[in-house]
């Protein structure tokens, strides 16, 4: 499931993040953190997530994140890893092919969480870099993102990705995985295939149409059966 959320943060967060991450954030090399398949092909920056900056950016996006129901409907998180920084601009500007770790350990809190799920929330505007897409391998092509400050990008984490390299600029984002109560990509795409069919059928025959409550009940149901909450 190949999601594009919008407007994740407002315009007032977008600068209160980039000014977190400005001259003072203490960047450090992404390898610290990454298994053995990434190390030879991973060559970005991460903000240190011991960092004072680290603890408020993290807290600014998991409130945005936590407020935007679109964002609670298509990933039904379980469990957040606390998220992470990176920068990609001069010889630190690629991430080449891998697969996300499956059960990774984040540090606030101190937790397992398994990556069913992995986030990108665009920090830098597109136009401030060269190069720098998210490249996500489907079944039969490879999908290309990069997306306007602010906006967010769910993936599957089973799929093999890459950042291409920054040419010019920096690109700056964050990231992380969610565990969801829904395991199962297929079943959490139909949940949110009918969320979404059903917001917009409440907006044309109104909430208490007999139809609509019976497929609500219907919604929640489904949900009660697959959900590990
Ligand atoms: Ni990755």
């Amino acid at each position: 499931m190949f999601l594009h959320l919008k407007n994740i943060l407002t315009q007032d967060e977008i600068q209160a993040a980039r000014a977190l991450l400005g001259a003072d954030a203490p960047w450090i090399d992404g390898r610290s953190s990454a298994g053995g398949q990434a190390l030879a092909q991973k060559r970005n920056e991460q903000l240190a997530q011991d960092s004072a900056q680290s603890q408020q950016l993290r807290a600014l996006v998991l409130t945005a994140l936590q407020r935007d129901p679109l964002f609670f409907s298509a990933a039904l998180p379980k469990k957040i890893f606390n998220p992470l920084f990176n920068r990609y601009s001069g010889d630190s500007n690629f991430y080449g092919a891998h697969v996300d770790g499956a059960v990774l350990r984040s540090k606030s809190p101190d937790q397992w969480v398994r990556s069913d799920i992995s986030c990108t929330l665009f920090l830098a505007q597109p136009d401030e870099y060269e190069g720098g897409e998210l490249r996500i391998q489907e079944a039969h092509s490879e999908r290309h993102v990069k997306l306007p400050a602010g906006d967010l990008v769910l993936y599957p984490s089973s799929t093999v990705h890459q950042v291409a390299p920054v040419t010019s600029g920096a690109r700056i984002a964050s990231f992380f995985w969610i565990e969801s109560m829904v395991r199962s990509t297929e079943q959490r795409l139909l949940l949110w295939n009918m969320d979404m069919h059903l917001l917009k059928l409440r907006s044309q025959v109104g909430e208490h149409d007999a139809a609509v409550v019976g497929l609500t009940g219907t919604y929640h149901n489904l949900l009660r059966m697959w959900a590990d909450a």
